[in-house]
């Protein structure tokens, strides 16, 4: 039996992450600000993860019974979507606070209260393609997720026992989605191109990432680095 503890249960990716963990008999921690749904061996706590204070006061209640402690940094917030010029200071440092800074603290406190257990360890981060390119009106969550995938090699060149992952989803068909295709095209310019990806059916859906994404946490699928994009597996 593993123990996830996965961030953003309350929607999308993450949710269907802990109900794939769930379904395999596992136990899982959700963290999000709505507590929406529940389930046997599911604890949901709430937390908002722009809140620095609410992240460094998280503490992680492992079962010593599980094999193996996973910490999935899934939640995500796009930010305000505009010019660079036009986002104002606080959102710019919301977003990269929810998008990286969370992250960052709850991937320390994690290794932090699993130092010296004998269990495995992994910590997974929810990326995006969007880390490798820019796309305009995106500037906050493009240099957050990029900032993320440094985060995975960072925990992976400091903590060589750890198993440390930044995954890109893919295009995955969630709120966040019905969101991008909502935007101000004044303000995002490749709205179309979201749309049309819906239009012609391109989204994966959370359920078939997530298994996905259990195949590699149970080593079914073998990451070519540890960065990696889910479509290219
Ligand atoms: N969907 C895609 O096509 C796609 C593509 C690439 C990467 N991703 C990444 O995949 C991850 C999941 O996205 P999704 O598409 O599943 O989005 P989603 O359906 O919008 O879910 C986002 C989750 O993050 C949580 N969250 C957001 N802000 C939070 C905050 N301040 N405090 C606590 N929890 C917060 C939300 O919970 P509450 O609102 O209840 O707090 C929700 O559970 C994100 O990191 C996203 O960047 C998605």
């Amino acid at each position: 039996m593993k123990q996830f503890f996965i961030t953003g249960t309350s929607s999308g990716i993450g949710q269907s992450l802990a109900k794939a963990a769930l379904a395999n008999g596992d136990l899982v921690h959700g963290y999000s600000r709505r507590n929406n749904w529940e389930q046997a061996n599911f604890y949901h706590h709430t937390i908002d993860f722009s809140k620095p204070g609410e992240c460094t006061r998280l503490r992680f209640d492992v079962n010593p019974a599980a094999k193996e402690y996973i910490l999935i940094n899934n939640a995500g917030w796009l930010g305000e979507v505009k010019p660079l010029a036009e986002v104002s200071p606080e959102n710019m440092a919301l977003a990269q606070q929810i998008n990286f800074v969370a992250p960052s603290i709850l991937s320390a406190q994690f290794l932090k209260q699993t130092k010296g257990l004998s269990q495995k360890i992994s910590i997974l981060q929810i990326s995006s393609g969007a880390a490798q390119y820019a796309v305009p009106g995106w500037s906050s969550y493009c240099s957050s997720k990029a900032a993320l995938n440094m985060l995975a090699r960072s925990i992976a060149a400091e903590y060589p026992q750890v198993r440390s992952l930044a995954i890109a989803p893919g295009i995955v068909d969630t709120p966040m989605q019905s969101e991008i295709r909502s935007l101000n095209p004044a303000h995002f310019t490749e709205k179309e191109r979201f749309i049309n990806y819906h239009k012609n059916g391109e989204l994966s859906s959370s359920t078939a990432v997530s298994e996905k994404i259990m195949q590699v946490i149970y080593d079914k699928i073998t990451p070519p680095d540890c960065v990696f994009s889910l479509n290219s597996l």
